[in-house]
């Protein structure tokens, strides 16, 4: 795969999300997993959420079990969550703030000001072997502080952009854009491996796929819902057209 290769990490919640609406088995979120590993997904990244309102603990079990591909864990910084990303080692695991009564990961975590508590959070998982990212918004304080507990990895917060867009405010999608570009060549000078996600459509994903730090980008809720009507393959292969283009 060559260097400029982008990954796309595909995100899975929201197939357990319907599933779990009628509390059944149907649709199974491990078969989406292998479709989209067949369909060329670079990863497969899942958030087991404290409250498993999608991902149960069972689909984590199955996960580690059937995939080929990498998983990236995504979970709260929470001791129950440590406990488990310990027993699985996932490939990677990717800290994100978590409140019960939000819709969704509202924001990047606050690294800067839990520096002490996180630097010993994630230094058990890196032992263990596994890929710590940091999902901050792009905000250098936040990208020094995850430098300074060492992860490897940050992934920024691209949702305030992508709702500029939606909302079609392009002066605050052009502002969001260019600190999203600004903070990925800093984390870049860092040593940091850059990835992006959240929110991100066929409308939105080009200029940030057109990046060079930025390594991956973790797609769900609208990739799932875009494969309600065309099949997940051919949504895939869309996405993955854009990001091949951009990239070019
Ligand atoms: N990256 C992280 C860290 C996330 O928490 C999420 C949402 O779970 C995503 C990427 C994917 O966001 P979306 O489902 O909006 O594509």
């Amino acid at each position: 795969m060559s260097d400029n290769h982008l990954r796309l990490g595909v995100n899975i919640d929201h197939v357990a999300t319907v599933r779990n609406a009628r509390g059944g088995a149907y649709p199974d979120p491990l078969r989406a997993a292998k479709l989209a590993e067949e369909a060329g997904a670079d990863g497969i990244t899942a958030h087991l959420r404290e409250d498993r309102r999608h991902i149960s603990d069972a689909d984590i079990d199955g996960l580690m079990e059937v995939l080929s591909v990498p998983l990236n864990f995504e979970m709260a910084a929470t001791p129950e969550m440590q406990k488990i990303a310990l027993r699985h080692k996932p490939h990677a695991v990717c800290i994100v703030p978590e409140k019960r009564e939000e819709r969704t990961t509202e924001g990047g975590l606050e690294v800067a000001r839990e520096e002490n508590k996180l630097a010993h959070f994630i230094a058990p998982l890196r032992d263990a072997g596994c890929r710590v990212s940091i999902f901050i918004a792009a905000d250098q304080r936040q990208i020094e502080a995850a430098h300074r507990i060492g992860a490897e990895v940050i992934e920024l917060h691209t949702g305030a952009y992508c709702d500029a867009m939606a909302d079609d405010h392009d002066d605050k999608a052009n502002s969001e854009l260019e600190a999203l570009r600004e903070m990925s060549v800093f984390a870049h000078s860092l040593g940091l491996e850059v990835h992006a996600g959240h929110g991100l459509t066929y409308d939105t994903v080009q200029p940030i796929a057109a990046f060079p730090e930025v390594r991956e980008l973790n797609i769900g809720h609208f990739l799932i819902g875009e494969a309600i009507f065309r099949g997940l393959t051919p949504a895939m292969a869309e996405m993955r057209r854009l990001m091949d283009e951009a990239r070019e």
